[in-house]
């Protein structure tokens, strides 16, 4: 396979350069921080090679033309016109893996922050990953709630460490809060696109670019206590012991510590794993419970049971739009945050939104149980349960510091194991795992409820073709299912999927919508409630003015519990939680997909 490197560029993006000619970046350009960095913003070196294209399972990458014996658009666009030649570059027919490059101004921030620098440190010299050595002991992540005194004091120290190192250090706090900010706020170009600037939320990035994001940080907590056993604790919210906020994170004294939290949901409160910040939780503790263990039943085993449903959607380079969350980014990886940040903050700061979520240390720990998760998943029964094998998947890139201040290009296809990486979780309990919900209902006669029983319900119910509609009161629409009576086998090939498409907001609203199947009183409904199938939410962020995504849920369970598997069709309700008129909704419809 032929290749060809091209000669290495080192590029200072200017904040206020359009990015649309070679020409932009040679002149370097200040760009002086306010929060944390006082320097020129990130001066990243690229060394790129040729990638050969690689066949791809993926319908749209197929369309691509990326076939044996081809170079992928991307490289073929770097030969012509160099890196940052060509700007007339949009849509899928330039997919290829997204892969981060200059690091400049955070362009998505909330209107009324100060504007911030959250690039890294320059360094010219980047290296690509290796896998540690094998005869390096496994780093074991504990559960928060259950550390010994001894560890309490490591990590104590380990923190305080980090947190005492000048801002510009790559190892300090300052700097590792930052790259959320960065790889969340749009400071990151793709190779190959200089006019697209890169959100890791909202797609199938998510899982990958957190746990490198996690693997460097517990390094470098690791090298500055000197214990390369270090693992980062992991808040055990889907347990009921571990739903608190974790008290080793409650000390005010503690470096762990930040005040720019929830003051009334401190510990002992349990967090509510389906927090919808306009209807209160659960007042009672065994209904919060139960409300946590079967969304944690319907996000881990009954809606996610394929990669898609579980990892989110495609994203490559060259998209626009972030399409759509996995099933445990919308729920309840966006609880946690926004439970977590203080209401009274502009943006809910720290938790509460992406650039400011960094910043408090939990945010780590809270992520080292989404990363958790992704481990449990694939050992879950159901053969469609694996990681994506897309190239364009495969092949993205981040860059972190290592523990050595070393600056490295991973990539996803290096993080899908994480023994290989070194590290393995403390096995604890999984309560939700045998919390399959229960419907509300008796079970109707021959024929299942389907859309005549539910007809009588007071909410009118629309054809699935009156949509788009603002969604501004329950919203009740007849989904027609393209198949019906399927076997058991065909059933565990193919996941029936409900799709949720052209949900559209302002990317700084919060919006959260329940959705039921079947249903005649939704409106006191919830989780544990099978006719549940599950929800919407985000943690704000505009990667553009208008959001536009999807969602999608995996029903195959829920319908065999509702007794619909023959039905022609269904009615499904959205009821709007927070964020009621903010939200229009494009379209409902049933699909299948392996
Ligand atoms: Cu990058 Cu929990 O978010």
């Amino acid at each position: 396979m032929a290749s060809f490197a091209l000669p290495t560029t080192v590029a200072h993006l200017s904040k206020t350069t359009q990015l649309s000619s070679a020409a932009s970046f040679s002149s370097p350009t200040t760009t002086t921080s306010q929060l944390f960095l006082n320097q020129k913003c990130n001066h990243l070196k690229k060394s790129l090679s040729c990638r050969a294209a690689k066949d791809s399972s993926d319908q749209e990458a197929a369309s691509n033309n990326t076939g044996d014996g081809k170079f992928d658009r991307r490289d073929i666009l770097l030969g012509l016109g160099g890196l940052y030649g060509t700007t007339a570059v949009s849509g899928a027919a330039f997919a290829a893996p997204v892969d981060v490059t200059k690091c400049g101004e955070a362009t998505t921030l909330p209107g009324n922050v100060t504007k911030i620098d959250c690039c890294p440190p320059p360094n010219p010299n980047i290296i690509d990953f290796a896998f540690p050595s094998r005869s390096q002991p496994l780093r074991i992540r504990p559960a928060a709630h259950m550390l010994d005194a001894k560890y309490i004091a490591k990590f104590n120290k380990a923190m305080q460490l980090m947190r005492d190192l000048p801002k510009d250090d790559p190892h300090s706090f300052a700097q590792q809060a930052a790259i959320h900010c960065a790889y969340c706020d749009s400071s990151y170009q793709m190779v190959g696109f200089p006019n697209k600037k890169i959100d890791v939320h909202f797609s199938w990035l998510f899982f990958p670019f957190h746990r490198w994001y996690l693997y460097f940080y517990e390094k470098i907590l690791g090298k500055l206590i000197d214990d390369p056993t270090f693992g980062l604790p992991f808040w055990n919210w889907d347990s009921p012991d571990g739903a608190a906020i974790p008290a080793i994170f409650a000390d005010p004294k503690s470096p762990l510590y930040d005040n720019l939290r929830d003051a009334l949901h401190q510990p002992p409160l349990k967090a509510d794993l389906n927090y919808s910040k306009k209807v209160p939780s659960p007042t009672d503790l065994n209904e919060l419970i139960k409300s946590n263990n079967t969304v944690m039943y319907n996000q881990m085993v009954s809606s996610s049971k394929t990669a898609e449903l579980f990892f989110g959607k495609p994203y490559r380079a060259g998209d626009d739009q972030i399409k759509g969350q996995g099933s445990i980014e919308n729920i309840p990886h966006t609880q946690i945050h926004i439970w977590t940040g203080d209401p009274n903050q502009p943006n809910g700061e720290d938790m509460g939104r992406f650039y400011s979520a960094g910043r408090d240390p939990i945010f780590y720990s809270h992520h080292s149980n989404v990363d958790r998760m992704w481990n449990i998943w694939k050992t879950l029964p159901g053969k469609n349960r694996k990681d994506i094998t897309d190239t364009d998947y495969l092949d993205s890139a981040f860059l972190f510091y290592d523990e050595n201040k070393q600056l490295v290009r991973v990539k996803v296809r290096d993080c899908l194991d994480t023994k290989k990486m070194g590290y393995i979780y403390q096995d604890v309990p999984l309560p939700w795992l045998r919390s399959r919900p229960v419907r509300k209902t008796k079970k109707p006669k021959k024929g299942g409820r389907g859309s005549a029983n539910a007809a009588e319900a007071p909410t009118p119910i629309l054809d699935a073709s009156a949509l788009p509609k603002v969604l501004d009161g329950i919203l009740k629409v007849n989904v027609p299912r393209p198949k019906k009576s399927r076997t058991q086998e065909e059933k565990e090939d193919e996941e029936e999927i409900l799709e949720i498409d052209g949900i559209e907001y302002d990317g700084d609203e919060y919006i959260k919508f329940d959705v039921y199947i079947n249903d005649e009183d939704e409106v006191d409904s919830g989780p544990q409630n099978a006719e549940f199938a599950g929800a919407f939410s985000n943690v704000p962020f505009k990667v553009s003015k208008k959001v536009k995504t999807s969602l999608s849920l995996g029903i195959t369970e829920l319908l065999e519990d509702l007794g619909a598997d023959d039905d022609e069709g269904l009615v499904v309700a959205l009821v709007p939680r927070t964020g009621k008129g903010k939200v229009t909704i494009g379209s409902v419809k049933i699909r299948f997909s392996s």
